[in-house]
């Protein structure tokens, strides 16, 4: 039985390890079993008994990715192209028709400070589509392009991921 599902893009790792911190987290709560990572893509879909869904992904362009800024990323030297970003996995994705909580997070450089967040974005559509929120979008810093994250973020993301189990207990 698959309570919570961790839903992430990422093309440097970060998101990805502030998404299993995040699990870690819930994890805290629910047991290992109950929680499950995934990166967004066409076969990721929603448990029938999921209560909780959280989605993270990189803002790029002060916002969610897209498929050009995705390669530009590339360009940049990233190691990982995903064909799916958030956008194109929430884009996809059904009504949940029945109470499911939604969170969403970002990670974004520290320096410069750049205005924007993937995250709001995403938890706006996510409401939109008929989710319920269970928390404000939430950001993670990153240094530069490529990382690392910046000091304690990964401690930050287990402690959100166990607020956002209380939420849904
Ligand atoms: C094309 C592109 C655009 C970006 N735009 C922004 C931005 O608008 N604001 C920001 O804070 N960071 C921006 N960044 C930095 C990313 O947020 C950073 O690469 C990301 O958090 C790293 O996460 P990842 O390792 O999971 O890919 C951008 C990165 C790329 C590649």
């Amino acid at each position: 039985m698959v309570l919570a599902l961790v839903v992430y893009e990422s093309l440097w790792g970060n998101t990805e390890s502030v998404a299993r911190a995040i699990a870690d987290g819930i994890a805290s709560t629910f047991g290992d079993d109950a929680v499950t990572v995934a990166e967004a893509g066409p076969d990721v879909g929603l448990d029938p008994d999921l209560a909780l869904l959280v989605v993270g992904g990189p803002t790029h362009a002060f916002g969610m990715s897209s498929g050009a800024t995705r390669e530009s990323g590339r360009e940049r030297g990233a190691p990982h192209l995903p064909d799916w970003g958030i956008r194109e996995w929430i884009d996809a994705l059904p009504s949940p028709g029945r109470a499911v909580r939604v969170a969403a997070f970002d990670t974004r450089t520290v320096s410069p400070r750049l205005p924007g967040s993937a995250a709001k974005k995403a938890l706006k559509r996510l409401v939109a589509r008929g989710f319920e929120p269970a928390a404000k979008a939430r950001t993670f810093g990153v240094h530069g392009y490529e990382g690392p994250l910046a000091d304690g973020e990964l401690d930050s993301a287990r402690a959100w991921g166990t607020e956002l189990a209380a939420v849904v207990r």
